[in-house]
């Protein structure tokens, strides 16, 4: 029977691009997805950017720019990340939009009416520089318990927790000023009033993975302490959504973030003319999130909260997969591990990493370790030296040939590869990726001997052994795509890459049980190269050599600048420095300057280049600049462009003046010292 699925993935900060590190749960999930719509089950995969926060509202002003400008960008930008990955979304929606803040309004008011929100005053730092009340990590300063100075607002590396407003001599690291502790009233979801449900749902079930589950009933729902509450509002300023009823605060982003599951998926179904209901408040409908084990209580105690209280739909299981790790060690900016996915993309296939990725993934929460060495072995000997391997060696021979009428007697090859199938599927079902890439790689290992030994390189000099070779053609083919299909989740390209040579598009789980015979076969292009060990260096570098950039500029003075003047006028075409001389600028001395009776703009300049040379210039700046104020000071000009006869005289040169007119304009300055005639360069 065919399920009807719906997938997410978290959904990304848009305060940051998307990582190596990101793309395990992206490419973890987009493998689960391909193989679901594989097999014929009706499967939807939905995402957006995470949009909301302070991350968000400090980095766009930093950036001098609106947090929807800022937000728009990224999206774009996430979106092409994904795309290069072939991460494939049914719908990418964002946080920040009309739908969202629907559902946000429909989940409030359920936890309001079933009485779960609370009010109270708490005691908050906040920035009078930046303007904004200052979340933990914002916030630096000397630990109260054992006195490490520098220390962040939460804890020490004493192992001293505290509130930051105990810290002493607290420092905003925002602005550097001395925060205040201001006083603001927040609202709370009170969690202990949903134990019952909470922990009914944690042992219901196969939702959650067992170590989940037993992490939840010893650290949160103890019996001995009662479940804290959620505080869920920020105090304006914030970027996010007000709460309609409490003026001035704000829902906190993890309220409306995974609302945004719900939101994104509203969209798809107007787009589609499908009904929401029939994906979220239908038992007919699995429902699967994929996530970091970073995220895990967000989604497995407040998540399931708020769904049940608005009648939602509960999730049918939250796969929860561990952090990525490179070389051992955690990412990290400074030694340049921390790895764009648009600095991969410049040295590796993005296929390679789902390849290794999925051979790394298992339904557990673990750790994941990216080594260069172990990255290069793996992906050459298996994907190149085993798998593409095996149509490589027959595909100069195969358009000639094409395939045999009648599949040939292959030893059982083919019939043992389309039985180990469902041995595969259900490896890709419970998640267990690494097993199911073992299982392929088994029947690759067992595919190449066939080749080797049947020689058919030695038959293609054989006027007799024709047949023979084609034979060999077609058990290689399509001992090879049985393999392209097993690998369509994780290596979607390469399965068209055999579309492609076979003229027969992968599109079903069921294609590996069959072989294709009798049809011909396109001239064999090479499918995948040889990666190197240098490829990975040279994007560790790069992003090593980007982290200093980006330090270098976070240290530079901010003057607040607006953007205006550059998105009013883009740069224009590049020029070569040949085309930049042609242009003579000249530091030149105004000499006189007087109104022109007949032009309301513009003042007529004598310009002096040294000795007795002048020229006669028009320049239109006379609402910005009195004519007897510009006598004796040194401006630029273009001291070369062809004389124009203008209606009050010639014009033999331009002053170079920046702005957009009227008064507005603003005549270029020559520091002290420069002298008439020089050269500008
Ligand atoms: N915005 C939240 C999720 C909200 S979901 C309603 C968030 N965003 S994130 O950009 O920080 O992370 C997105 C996903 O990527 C999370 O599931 C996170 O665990 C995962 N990863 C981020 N860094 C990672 C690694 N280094 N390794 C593996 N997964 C990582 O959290």
């Amino acid at each position: 029977m065919t399920r009807r699925i719906l997938v997410t993935s978290a959904l990304p900060y848009a305060n940051g691009p998307i990582h190596i590190g990101h793309l395990v749960e992206y490419i973890q999930t987009d493998i689960w997805v391909r193989f679901q719509k594989l097999i014929g089950n009706r499967c939807l995969y939905i995402c957006a950017d995470d949009t909301h926060g302070t991350a968000i509202m400090i980095r766009a002003k930093k950036e001098n720019r609106s947090e929807e400008e800022l937000i728009a960008d990224m999206s774009r930008q996430h979106q092409r990340d994904f795309a290069d990955f072939h991460v494939e979304f049914d719908h990418y929606g964002s946080t920040n939009s009309d739908s969202n803040r629907e559902y946000c309004h429909q989940i409030w008011k359920a936890l309001r009416d079933a009485d779960l929100i609370t009010e109270r005053a708490i005691d908050q730092l906040y920035d009078p520089e930046a303007e904004t009340f200052l979340a933990d990590r914002f916030v630096r300063g000397t630990c109260p318990v054992s006195g490490h100075k520098d220390q962040p607002g939460d804890n020490c590396v004493c192992g001293a927790t505290y509130s930051p407003t105990e810290l002493i001599d607290p420092k905003s690291t925002l602005s550097g000023a001395t925060p205040e502790i201001r006083t603001a009233v927040h609202l709370f979801v009170e969690l202990e009033k949903l134990r019952p449900f909470l922990t009914q749902w944690i042992d219901n079930g196969d939702a959650l993975q067992k170590e989940t589950a037993n992490y939840l009933k010893g650290y949160f729902l103890a019996e001995d302490k009662p479940l804290k509450d959620w505080d869920i509002s920020r105090p304006g300023p914030y970027f996010g959504f007000e709460i309609p009823d409490s003026p001035g605060n704000y829902w906190y982003v993890w309220f409306d973030a995974p609302i945004g599951y719900i939101a994104s998926t509203a969209e798809w179904c107007t787009a589609n003319g499908e009904s929401i209901d029939d994906w979220w408040r239908s038992e007919s409908t699995e429902i699967h999130h994929f996530i970091g084990k970073d995220i895990t209580y967000f989604h497995t105690l407040f998540w399931p909260g708020m769904l049940h209280t608005a009648g939602f739909q509960l999730p049918t299981k939250v796969h929860i997969h561990g952090f990525l790790n490179v070389g051992g060690e955690k990412m990290s900016k400074s030694t340049g591990t921390l790895i764009a996915a648009e600095t991969y993309q410049k040295y590796a296939e993005p296929d390679l990493l789902r390849y290794f990725y999925a051979t790394k993934l298992t339904p557990r929460v673990e750790d994941l370790d990216l080594g260069i060495d172990e990255f290069v072995d793996k992906v050459n000997s298996d994907l190149v030296g085993k798998v593409v391997n095996l149509a490589s060696r027959v595909g100069k021979f195969a358009k000639s040939t094409g395939l045999s009428p009648i599949y040939p007697d292959d030893g059982g090859l083919f019939q043992n590869a389309a039985q180990a199938g469902d041995a595969i599927a259900a490896a890709y079902e419970s998640g267990d990726f690494s097993r199911a890439m073992r299982l392929i790689m088994e029947l690759a290992d067992a595919a190449n001997p066939f080749v080797e030994h049947a020689k058919p390189w030695e038959m293609k000099k054989d006027a007799d052994r024709q047949d023979e070779l084609r034979d060999v053609v077609t058990v290689a083919l399509n001992l090879f795509r049985q393999l392209a299909i097993y690998l369509a989740p994780v290596l979607p390209s390469l399965a068209q890459k055999c579309d492609a040579l076979l003229g027969e598009p992968i599109t079903s789980w069921q294609q590996s049980k069959t072989p294709l015979v009798g049809t011909p076969v396109e001239k064999f292009k090479r499918m995948m190269e040889r990666i190197q060990p240098e490829d990975l260096q040279k994007m560790i570098d790069e992003s090593k050599a980007n982290a200093d950039a980006e330090a270098a500029t976070e240290n530079l003075p901010t003057f607040n600048d607006s953007d205006a003047p550059l998105k009013d006028e883009p740069l224009a075409d590049e020029i070569t420095i040949d085309d930049f001389v042609k242009v003579d600028f000249r530091v030149a001395r105004v000499l006189s300057a007087e109104h022109v009776p007949e032009a309301n703009k513009l003042l007529k300049l004598t310009l002096g280049l040294g000795g007795d040379e002048t020229r006669q210039v028009f320049a239109g700046i006379k609402a910005a600049y009195q004519p007897e104020k510009l006598v004796g000071r040194l401006v630029v000009m273009v001291a070369n462009l062809k004389p124009r006869k203008m209606r009050f005289g010639l014009s033999e040169g331009m002053v170079c003046a920046s702005g957009p007119g009227g008064e507005d304009v603003f005549l270029l300055a020559v520091d002290e010292g420069a002298l008439p005639g020089q050269r500008v360069h």
